[in-house]
């Protein structure tokens, strides 16, 4: 029996290409979203993750006109993967923003447990660990940046991804369902390798993503891993790349762009300073994507 996965955001940049992965993997996927989908066997709801009442009819929806064959009604969710979101600042005003990313995760997970869906994935983000969208050259606190770290965005849009962390950790706790957020890098979609050149030639344009990044691809492996991996409650994993995008090794490019930031434990030789070593341990993440595969050096 193919599981069945409800996907908000799937219209979007990281989102078509995890439903791609995730459709390719045998799953069934509703995509809900304000714009449709262009996937074959994808429906797509025009849905508010705003509106709390449309996210609980979303869940109770057929997934599309071959449900009506079984005479049964919708059938059940094994899993809601919710990347709909206003997907960084400078899009819409702050507070809209933050309103239609906290309220919108608040209704997707609260809808989802309430209905009695025990697995969620949210996405999260790399801004979350507080310099992506900082006001000035504000420093990380020390390498790597793992699950653990003091997280502590400054602008509206990290916050927002912080407080959802929140909201999931709190109905995780009240029911005993798998929350896993992503903390997502910056989204590398497979025409954007074109970009790395210029990363390489300018390392410290790379400063607010803590030079990582994540292959749209891989992501979809990421959330794959994570459908599949039970029982773990509420977790934070990072899901990013392996490795830096810089030709130095790790510890040389920090001890020559951030020197004094501490860090705090052996490092691969080119572990990106964002770091998926938990990814790769507790979900079994194994890239596929390395960016020196596709950019000349
Ligand atoms: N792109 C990145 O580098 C990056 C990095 C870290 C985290 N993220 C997060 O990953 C997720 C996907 O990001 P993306 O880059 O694909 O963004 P995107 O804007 O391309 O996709 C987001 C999708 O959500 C939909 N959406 C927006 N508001 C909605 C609403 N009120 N109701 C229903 N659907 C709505 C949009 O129509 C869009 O299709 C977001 O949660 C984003 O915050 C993205």
């Amino acid at each position: 029996m193919k599981k069945r996965i409800v996907f908000t955001g799937g219209t979007g940049k990281a989102g078509r290409h995890v439903v791609r992965y995730l459709v390719d993997q045998g799953y069934d996927i509703l995509n809900v979203d304000l714009v449709p989908l262009e996937q074959p066997g994808v429906n797509t709801l025009i849905a508010d993750i705003a509106d709390s009442g449309e996210m609980f009819n979303v869940l109770t929806s057929h997934f599309g006109f071959e449900g009506f064959e079984t005479g049964k009604g919708p059938g059940p969710i094994d899993a809601v993967v919710h990347f709909a979101a206003v997907p960084r600042v400078l899009i819409k005003p702050d507070n809209e923003t933050f309103r239609i990313n906290t309220i919108g995760t608040y209704n997707v997970i609260e809808a989802a447990v309430k209905l009695g869906i025990r697995k969620i994935i949210i996405a999260s983000s790399e801004t979350t660990y507080g310099v992506c969208f900082a006001e000035g050259d504000k420093d990380f606190h020390h390498f790597p940046l793992e699950e653990d770290y003091d997280v502590d965005p400054m602008d509206s849009y990290g916050l927002s991804k912080l407080v959802n962390e929140k909201t999931a950790r709190a109905f995780a706790m009240r029911t005993g369902a798998d929350i896993y957020a992503l903390r997502i890098g910056n989204v590398i979609e497979p025409h954007e390798y074109d970009r790395f050149p210029a990363f390489l030639a300018n390392p410290m344009s790379r400063k607010r993503n803590a030079w990582s990044y994540i292959d749209a691809r891989d992501l979809g492996q990421i959330v794959d891993l994570a459908i599949r991996k039970d029982g773990l409650g509420f977790q934070v994993f990072n899901a990013v790349n392996d490795t830096i995008t810089a030709t130095l090794p790790t510890r040389e490019f920090l001890a020559k762009y951030c020197a004094g930031v501490p860090v705090q434990r052996p490092l691969a030789e080119f572990e990106a300073p964002l770091s998926n070593r938990k990814a790769r341990e507790v979900l079994g993440f194994r890239e596929e994507h390395d960016w020196r595969k596709y950019v000349p050096r």
